[in-house]
């Protein structure tokens, strides 16, 4: 049978994350420090080909979709070339961006163009104060404008994530259902995990799966669950009692997901993680740029993946944050 990526808890992994920069044009709190961020010397960063060298020799170990993140993964000077690099890549089924939107008023159509055909824009909020509150900048404008943008480029549905936290996003939860419905727009709220930069996540300000669920059916009546479109996703998915719209929950906190954890991830500099949540990382980037082959790269993929553990600790008293915070690891 062909080389697979499978760790020992029988897991295999085809989905790779990839972080292309780890800057961002905006400040969310719950990611980024609020100021003095130091950001990764550029020559750190994989060149475009060097990715490419990566997802080429994982497409045989298995990988047949990738994701790029950041940071904000469209401040990288020229992505779309990134991206129609990687769709010329043979085994390669799939290639996602997630993005804050801000510049996609810009880079929408040009992303288009080069083949990408998935999404994702994270939006905490449809109230400006309350996304100037969680971001720290003053974009919302440009957000909406790029979401206006990507549907003009045709990308359907547009996928929308709101990270939910207690005391903050409350409010934002029936707007964002009743956009849901109203448009073709799929809104999946998430839940706050402890990977911001200052350490101030505490399990009272996750706003959590069951909650957003009262909220939701205290408005409009029972949800009933919908199979998700892609059985890995992280969202458990949910439709109206009228049949109007359709929701997601990304419930990482409350109920995680990791026993079907097919992803692993690769950071701006050239890390490989198996969990956003490890304390241990395998270098690749001292093979792209010394002699390596490329059977020491599939090498050093393969050993990332067998010592991956069983899942997160959150739940648990033992868990440790890890140091790199989420602009970091890359989404
Ligand atoms: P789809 O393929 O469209 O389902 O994308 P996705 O949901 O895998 O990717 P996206 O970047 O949109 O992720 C949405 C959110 O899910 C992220 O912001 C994270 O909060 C969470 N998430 C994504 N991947 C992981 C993961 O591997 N582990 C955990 N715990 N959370 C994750
Ligand atoms: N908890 C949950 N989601 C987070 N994201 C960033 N930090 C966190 C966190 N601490 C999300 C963003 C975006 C994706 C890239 O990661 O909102 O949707
Ligand atoms: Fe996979 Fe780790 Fe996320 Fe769990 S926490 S789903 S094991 S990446």
């Amino acid at each position: 049978s062909p080389l697979q990526l499978l760790d020992s808890f029988g897991r295999v992994h085809n989905n790779l994350r990839i972080s292309v920069t780890d800057r961002c044009n905006i400040r969310c709190f719950y990611c980024m420090p609020a100021d003095n961020v130091e950001f990764m010397p550029k020559e750190e960063l994989l060149s475009f080909e060097e990715i490419e060298r990566v997802v080429r020799i994982g497409t045989t170990l298995g990988i047949d979709r990738v994701r790029l993140t950041g940071g904000e993964p469209l401040v990288r000077r020229d992505l779309p070339k990134l991206v129609e690099k990687l769709s010329a890549v043979p085994g390669i089924v799939d290639i996602g961006i997630t993005t804050n939107g801000v510049l996609l008023s810009e880079q929408a159509s040009a992303l288009r163009d080069a083949g990408l055909q998935r999404l994702n824009i994270s939006l905490d909020a449809l109230d400006p104060e309350v996304f100037k509150k969680v971001t720290r900048r003053d974009s919302y404008d440009k957000v909406i404008e790029g979401i206006a943008a990507a549907r003009a480029a045709g990308f359907s549905p547009i996928k929308l994530n709101a990270v939910s936290v207690k005391g903050m996003t409350e409010d934002q939860i029936i707007p964002f259902a009743e956009l849901a419905r109203e448009t073709d727009t799929e809104v999946r709220f998430i839940e706050f995990m402890p990977l911001d930069a200052d350490s101030q996540w505490q399990r009272d300000k996750v706003l959590f799966a069951a909650d957003i669920v009262a909220i939701l059916e205290n408005r409009f009546g029972p949800l009933t669950p919908v199979p998700a479109r892609n059985p890995n996703a992280p969202a458990n998915d949910f439709q109206f009692a009228d049949g109007r719209g359709r929701i997601g929950l990304i419930a990482s906190v409350s109920q995680p997901f990791c026993s079907s954890c097919n992803r692993f991830r690769l950071t701006a500099e050239g890390k490989l993680r198996n969990c956003l949540f490890s304390h241990e990382e395998t270098d690749v980037r001292g093979f792209l740029r010394g002699e390596g082959t490329d059977e020491q790269i599939a090498e050093a993929m393969l050993s990332c993946i067998a010592s991956k553990r069983e899942g997160h600790e959150i739940n648990t008293a033992r868990f440790i944050q890890p140091d790199r915070p989420m602009y970091s690891i890359g989404g």
